[in-house]
């Protein structure tokens, strides 16, 4: 049996992710070992595969074939304009993609001004400006705490995912316009879907049932 490769972005999701797998029976023991400097894991019994990735990796991974399914935020996949099938919402690391910066940049926004917009986001960011609202911007690409560039005067906004909020609040900073929900999705390689049509559709359909018990239990 050719073994079917998973690729998880690595850190929390990842965690998540394998905890919902065991759900529907898909273990890999190997991997919860947190000292291992293995990058691959295998179970050898289900023909499975796994591997971490940095997130923005992932689809990469997927799109090439070299894993037949991704786990990755909504963000990454957006951002990266892969060639995929996103074929599921796992409904775990949920969060938004929104516009922040000080209340008095709120005027900039709601006139249209041609303002520098921060992110870590330039392809969310452009989408955004460029085709929803229609405002041109300059957009500076940045690789993380995106936070600091309207404080120290880089830009007078930024596109970043909030979650909770708190990092936002502790600078001074809000939610002046939300771009989209988050969350983490299945992507499946398009000649996958075809090969491994049975065994991926099987994985999907248990873990779809698996989703909505968990929502009726928690209505
Ligand atoms: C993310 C994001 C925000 C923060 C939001 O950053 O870019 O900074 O989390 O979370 P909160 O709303 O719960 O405060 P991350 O920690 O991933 O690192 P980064 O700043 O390097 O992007």
């Amino acid at each position: 049996m050719r073994y079917l490769t998973f690729v998880l972005a690595k850190g929390r999701l990842a965690d998540q992710t394998l905890a919902m797998f065991e759900n529907i029976g898909i273990h890999c023991e190997e991997m919860k070992d947190k000292h291992s400097r293995k990058l691959i894991f295998a179970n050898e019994e289900l023909g499975f595969r796994f591997f971490l990735a940095k997130a923005t990796d992932v689809p990469t991974y997927v799109e090439y074939g070299a894993a037949d399914i991704g786990v990755v935020g909504k963000d990454t996949i957006m951002e990266e304009g892969r060639r995929l099938y996103e074929v599921l919402d796992l409904g775990i690391g949920r969060c938004r993609m929104c516009v922040c910066g000080p209340e008095s940049a709120r005027e900039y926004l709601q006139h249209h001004e041609l303002i520098r917009v921060a992110t870590k986001y330039p392809a969310i960011a452009k989408d955004y400006f460029y085709n929803k609202k229609q405002q041109t911007v300059e957009i500076i690409k940045l690789n993380g705490s995106i936070e600091l560039a309207p404080i120290v005067g880089l830009s007078e906004v930024i596109v970043d995912i909030v979650e909770t909020g708190s990092t936002l609040r502790e600078n001074g900073l809000a939610v002046l316009e939300e771009i989209c929900p988050l969350s983490a999705r299945m992507v499946v390689n398009q000649v996958s879907m075809k090969r491994e049509n049975e065994r991926i559709s099987t994985i999907i359909r248990e873990l779809k049932t698996f989703l909505q018990a968990r929502q009726e239990v928690n209505q």
